[in-house]
């Protein structure tokens, strides 16, 4: 008896759907035409392509969990921007303050008030006081890392086999038996990763305890929960052997919270009283308006500061003339206080909960009467 899903069945309803796609769809096919003449791809960034249908769906319009597109298509938008949009798309308290912002300068070089707004919320939330901000999530990563390798004076990064940090050159290493490698696609590597990079496959705490035990790990990365192969969650008393391990062997210990902060008010590290050195956000944080920060503890923040010299600072590999940018740091400083406060606050009241339990149950009722 053979069972399973019937290969010639999938093919004929894909061709189906492939169909209706370009038949409803005229002028994004139209428009990836004309991209294809200056976008490599025919799109502004090479994945935008990796589309199940024959082309990309070109975007006139996002609001909340919604999107138009220039065939005039509502579509429930699923993926919100790949959570770059996940406190929904252009919510009206962040529009309203970059609005403003903009007006008033999107970038000096030199800090505004918005910046400690958004440090203090982000310290209330994650139980960590210094902060620091970036771009994106890969950068705060990148930042992270040197860092780390900075103050311990240690070569190599731990991560976990098949996680995703952005596009960092030390987590694109995967494990091939018990060597590392790289993983499969990796565009131009600076080095193997094994030079670089430990893997060890999540869950496993003897391969953990083996690979801290040589000394040379400067950082274990990883995130509280695995999202970007499906969800993977940590076994009961992985988190505890985790951080009882990386503290017997001097390793900082990192949680990369870019996804995992929807768990709740201060993500994982608050929902399951984890106690990272470092931990980083990114992507919705500014609710798309690029932006990416870390956390650390205070005495992280005095060991970079009794290591870096002022004078090198802005040439040492940490930082981007646009990171920490006013307009980014007004979107971060909104989103967190208006837009993510009475849904991720501790400080939330009841009735607040209920709202937008309320405002859920209302979306998600909708979001089905959609389909
Ligand atoms: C866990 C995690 N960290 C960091 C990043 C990098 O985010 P960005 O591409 O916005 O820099 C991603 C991206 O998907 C991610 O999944």
């Amino acid at each position: 008896m053979t069972t399973g899903v019937d290969a010639g069945r999938l093919a004929a309803l894909h061709q189906r759907e492939v169909e209706r796609f370009i038949a409803e769809r005229p002028q994004s096919a139209a428009m990836f035409e004309h991209a294809k003449e200056h976008l490599h791809g025919g799109v502004p960034m090479s994945w935008m392509a990796k589309w199940p249908g024959p082309y990309p769906v070109f975007v006139q319009s996002a609001h909340g969990a919604h999107f138009t597109c220039v065939d005039g298509i509502d579509h429930v938008d699923l993926c919100l921007g790949d959570t770059g949009a996940m406190v929904g798309h252009s919510p009206d308290a962040t529009v309203a303050r970059v609005r403003e912002q903009v007006e008033r300068g999107i970038t000096a070089m030199l800090p505004t008030a918005d910046a400690s707004v958004a440090a203090e919320e982000l310290s209330r939330r994650f139980g960590l006081p210094q902060w620091q901000f970036t771009l994106s999530a890969t950068d705060a990563n990148r930042h992270v890392i040197r860092y780390a390798r900075h103050v311990t004076g240690r070569a190599k990064v731990l991560v976990i086999d098949w996680c995703y940090h952005g596009t960092v050159d030390e987590t694109f290493a995967t494990l091939d038996g018990d060597q590392v490698v790289p993983r499969r696609g990796n565009i131009g590597a600076p080095v193997p990763p094994s030079e670089t990079t430990v893997v060890v496959p999540f869950n496993d705490v003897p391969a953990l305890e083996r690979a801290l035990a040589t000394g040379e790990v400067a950082c274990v990365l990883l995130e509280p929960a695995m999202t970007n192969i499906g969800i993977v969650l940590p076994d009961d008393g992985y988190h505890q052997a985790l951080r009882r391990l990386t503290r017997e062997h001097g390793t900082l210990l990192v949680m990369d919270e870019t996804h995992t902060l929807c768990a709740g008010p201060g993500g994982c590290t608050a929902a399951w009283g984890l106690e990272p050195d470092v931990v980083v956000v990114g992507k919705t944080i500014g609710a798309g308006i690029p932006a990416g920060a870390f956390g650390f503890t205070s005495e992280l923040s005095e060991r970079i500061r009794r290591s870096v010299e002022l004078e090198d600072i802005d040439v040492g590999g940490i930082g981007g003339t646009l990171a920490g940018n006013a307009l980014s740091l007004a979107a971060v400083a909104t989103t967190l206080t208006e837009v993510l406060m009475a849904l991720m606050s501790p400080a939330t009241t009841e009735a607040d909960v209920d709202r937008h339990t309320e405002a859920f149950a209302e979306c998600a009722g909708e979001l089905f009467a959609t389909q």
